[in-house]
């Protein structure tokens, strides 16, 4: 298993290829829900941030979390997949492949959205990735969805963020870990016991069975307890 300095030595030859044409390189985080992938990236970019590559600052490194393409709640009401939060319908996935389109080009700073847990509501332009990015990173549950060969997937528009992607981590703990840490964050975020064990059964557990099919063509196995 890799050391977190492995992963930032991982990500400064990823920065260097992507270097060579001419245009931002990008990191696919992925993983069922409650794997670890935040926490993941949040001790990553810090990593990262302080060690920047020879004559470069703190922010050659950008964050695109999918999780800001949530569906906003009013759409999800109008589609009537509100209490489906999560699911791979749920995101706006085509909005999500242009904003990684351009984040990978812009000379510009490119606002982009994040996600606030407390309102469980997308936050537009809450993040920023500044011309001076070398290497963007996203954490994206679907990224991979467009090689499971669904024509569904196909149809949401996941095949656009997948071709955009130059290398996947697959971040994965031990199962019953994974759930136990999604219920209790789920009871830290205001649900019971007993709501938050039912929303992992009905809405959780079926988005990771779908993620669990990218797992074979992730480029790295990461977990996250074991760096
Ligand atoms: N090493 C750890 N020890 C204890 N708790 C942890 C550890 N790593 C993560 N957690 C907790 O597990 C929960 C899930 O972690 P995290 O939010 O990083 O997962 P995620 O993969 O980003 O989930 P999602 O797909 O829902 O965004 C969080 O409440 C986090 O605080
Ligand atoms: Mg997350």
């Amino acid at each position: 298993m890799p050391t977190l300095d492995a992963l930032v030595d991982r990500v400064h030859a990823l920065a260097g290829r992507g270097g060579a044409t001419g245009r931002r390189a990008v990191l696919g985080i992925i993983g069922a829900p409650g794997a670890g992938k935040s926490t993941l990236v949040d001790a990553l970019l810090a990593a990262l941030a302080a060690r920047p590559p020879a004559g470069e600052g703190a922010d050659w490194v950008a964050h695109l979390p999918l999780d800001g393409f949530h569906l906003a709640d009013a759409q999800l009401d109008r589609l009537g997949r509100r209490d489906r939060k999560g699911a791979p319908d749920t995101f706006d996935a085509r909005g999500y492949a242009a904003v990684l389109d351009r984040c990978r080009t812009a000379a510009h700073t490119v606002f982009v959205p994040g996600f606030e847990r407390d309102l469980e509501q997308p936050i537009a332009a809450a993040l920023a990735v500044l011309p001076a990015a070398r290497v963007v990173v996203t954490e994206g549950n679907y990224l991979l969805l467009g090689a499971s060969g669904d024509p569904a997937h196909e149809e949401q528009g996941w095949g656009e963020a997948a071709g955009l992607v130059d290398e996947t981590w697959y971040v994965e703990v031990p199962d019953d870990l994974r759930r136990e840490r999604l219920v209790a964050r789920h009871v830290r975020f205001g649900k019971t016991p007993a709501a938050a064990a039912a929303w992992v059964d009905e809405v959780d557990e079926p988005n990771a069975r779908l993620i669990a099919s990218g797992r074979p063509h992730a480029d790295l196995v990461v977990d996250p307890d074991r760096l």
